[in-house]
């Protein structure tokens, strides 16, 4: 058997005959003439390949006579129920919504934005769009309509695809309105919607654009409307995820069909350990990357059971959830991000629930989202009776892992912090600010040489200028991956930071300058900073800090309530603000450059120093005390 440096090594020594061979897992309609074509710096894998991603992930282990195998479970702790799909039984659908999409007019290229809560006609859409060669655009249920919005413009889609509600612990989310306002406050007209309607909460639907679900569905079975697989080249695109970025205009992340399915199918085995016909669990939700490759791709091209989970790590009904989701589908690894952890250790700090449970098949749990700090591995390990916790770190731009501890091929020793190594395809760096490597245990900027492995995004939607701006101008020859952190003598990467302004909130990736944006546009708002700080369960909250107007004379209070509302409506729930202060003033470099980092320090109680390039020293003083009497902190 062949170690993980053996892999890597042989990697390293020839990159593009790695990949070729990881490609014959895959099947093609026509093979690729060049493995790998770099551009002005632009690569793109197996080029004058032909493929279908919804073929490898559904038709090709139907025919293959795994037809009766479970595809799909959805297990909805919201209802209390659960529907398997075999591979067969998907097939269907996504064949018959892929009719009725088709008979909506989209053909490959076009894009279908999907805004639906976790039930598996989201993933039904996904995959049909993927067999029309159309290009989905999913956005997660918990972001507002401007966000929405957004995305609508940038993607134009011809078409949106969602639900009439989702269900959030003790509330029923009506999608259709947020889906109506967003339609109507983008510049981009969708010609038609398809709403799958759901008995809790009914959609009004409006004649002539919105189409019901299950009466489309019918009308393609009537018309034995089941359109194969259309071939399209490896490298057009499968989709578009939009992520934060460094302002609040999102970036949209492309994916191609290809190098997409050649990265995923090679990392549930040799990252994931997973084999087909094993059950894998994903505990994210389909708008975000985790929900694209490990619910929903990786898995279904693996030819593995996937399970698209509704609910909540705890209170749905109570923090022994994951073990009954794990017990009762025969989970062999599962992944999701350490605040779940977080959530339930919380609620059952001696884990006693995982008694009630049979974890027999249960192998290993993996981490990654956010920096998984090492007293909440140990923890999971202690409740998982000394089963793996591997935590493991990539990001919606390369999505599939960059570090991590490659079960599949060697099980590494576990140092509590790291995510432990680069996978091959990433020659990963830490630099100094003019691009020099640095040396073991210092710190500085995480970048990943040039070219990117198959699977990483090969640019931003419709803006090669803004890729090369974000990702690449500055550090030539690498990949910039926004996170700051150190490699130890044994290669072993510590993530520890970002570089820019996102923080990560419960696993969710957020732009503070996006936040800011909102915020600063509150009339009675000068000036205003958000940060994140540590919260024990959520790793980040955002908290944001704001300078009145001068001659303000409204109660203090119900400018922060009005701020609180105003990201609630502009970006969404998901953006998990709930707390903004009115300061004096912000304290400043003197040129003018808001001194967020300090403030963080400050508010972490961590141990700070003035910055020499400080305007006013004793801001600090005041932010803190705003903090202590504010937060308690
Ligand atoms: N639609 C609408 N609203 C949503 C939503 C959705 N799909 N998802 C979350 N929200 C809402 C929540 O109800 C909450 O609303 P509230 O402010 O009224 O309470 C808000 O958005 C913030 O959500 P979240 O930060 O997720 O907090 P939470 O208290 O609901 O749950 C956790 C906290 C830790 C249990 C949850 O975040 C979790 O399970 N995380 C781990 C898995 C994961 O999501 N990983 C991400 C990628 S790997
Ligand atoms: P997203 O694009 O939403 O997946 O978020 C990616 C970002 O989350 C990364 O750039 C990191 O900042 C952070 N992140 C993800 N996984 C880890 C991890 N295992 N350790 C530390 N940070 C992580």
């Amino acid at each position: 058997m062949t170690g993980y440096k053996d892999t890597y090594d042989a990697w390293k020594r020839d990159p593009e005959g790695f990949w070729a061979d990881a490609a014959k897992e895959i099947d093609w309609f026509k093979p690729a003439t060049q493995t790998l074509e770099v551009k002005n710096g632009l690569s793109r894998w197996f080029v004058g390949a032909e493929t279908n991603t919804c073929w490898n992930a559904l038709d090709r282990h139907v025919k293959a006579g795994h037809g009766a195998r479970t595809a799909l479970i959805y297990d909805s702790a919201m209802l209390g129920r659960v529907k398997k799909f075999t591979y067969a039984e998907l097939l269907e659908k996504v064949s018959l919504f892929a009719g009725v999409l088709q008979r909506h007019g989209i053909t490959k290229g076009d894009r279908v934005l999907i805004y639906m809560p976790m039930v598996p006609q989201a993933a039904v859409a996904m995959l049909a769009c993927a067999r029309l060669g159309a290009i989905h655009s999913v956005v997660f249920g918990g972001f507002a309509p401007k966000e929405l919005a957004t995305r609508i413009d940038d993607a134009t889609p011809k078409l949106i695809v969602s639900a009439s509600c989702g269900l959030e612990p003790g509330r029923v989310i009506a999608y259709k309105p947020l889906m109506d306002k967003a339609i109507e406050m983008s510049a981009h007209k969708v010609s038609a919607t398809i709403v799958f309607q759901r008995e809790m909460e009914k959609a009004v639907l409006v004649a002539g654009r919105d189409f019901d679900w299950k009466e489309e569905m019918d009308k393609a079975a009537a018309a034995d409307a089941r359109p194969e697989c259309v071939p399209v080249a490896a490298t057009d695109p499968l989709y578009v995820l939009y992520t934060s970025g460094t302002t609040g205009k999102p970036k949209g992340v492309v994916r191609d069909n290809g190098g997409h399915m050649v990265a995923l199918k090679w990392s549930m085995k040799n990252v994931y350990d997973i084999d087909p016909g094993d059950t894998f669990w994903a505990a994210s939700d389909v708008g975000w990357v985790v929900g694209h490759s490990y619910i929903v791709y990786g898995p279904l091209v693996h030819g593995c059971t996937s399970i698209l989970f509704e609910g909540k790590p705890v209170g749905t009904p109570d923090a022994g959830t994951y073990w009954r989701i794990i017990a009762e589908h025969g989970v062999k690894a599962m992944f999701t991000a350490p605040t779940a952890f977080r959530a339930i250790r919380k609620e059952d700090p001696q884990a006693a629930l995982v008694g009630k449970y049979d974890l027999s098949k249960f192998e290993v749990l993996y981490l990654a989202g956010e920096r998984a700090d090492p007293d909440t591995i140990q923890w999971a390990e202690k409740a998982l009776s000394g089963r793996p916790v591997i935590d493991h770190w990539w990001q919606t731009e390369s999505g599939w892992p960059m570090v991590a501890n490659p079960m599949g091929i060697e099980r590494l020793p576990v140092k509590y912090g790291s995510p432990t190594v680069p996978l091959p395809g990433y020659e990963i760096h830490v630099v100094d600010e003019s691009n020099k490597q640095l040396g073991p245990n210092t710190t500085g900027a995480i970048v990943v040489k040039l070219p990117l492995p198959p699977g990483c995004l090969p640019t931003l939607w419709q803006n090669e200028q803004g890729f090369r701006e974000s990702y690449l101008a500055d550090f030539p020859g690498y990949y910039k991956t926004a996170d700051a952190g150190f490699m130890d003598e044994d290669g072993y990467l510590y993530v520890m930071s970002r570089t820019d302004d996102i923080i990560n909130v419960a696993g969710h990736r957020l732009s503070t300058g996006g936040m800011e944006e909102v915020l600063a546009a509150h009339p009675d708002v000068a000036e205003c900073a958000v940060i994140g700080i540590a919260d024990a369960m959520k790793g980040q909250v955002p908290v944001g800090f704001l300078v009145l107007n001068a001659g303000v004379a409204r109660p203090a209070a119900d400018i922060e309530r009005e701020a609180v509302a105003l990201i609630r409506e502009r970006i969404g729930p998901v953006a998990a603000f709930k707390t903004a202060m009115i300061v004096q003033r912000l304290p400043k470099t003197r040129s003018g450059k808001v001194l967020r980092g300090t403030m963080r320090k400050i508010a972490d109680g961590e141990k700070w120093d003035t910055p020499a390039t400080i305007d006013d020293p004793a801001v600090l003083g005041e932010i803190e005390a705003v903090l202590k009497a504010g937060l308690g902190r």
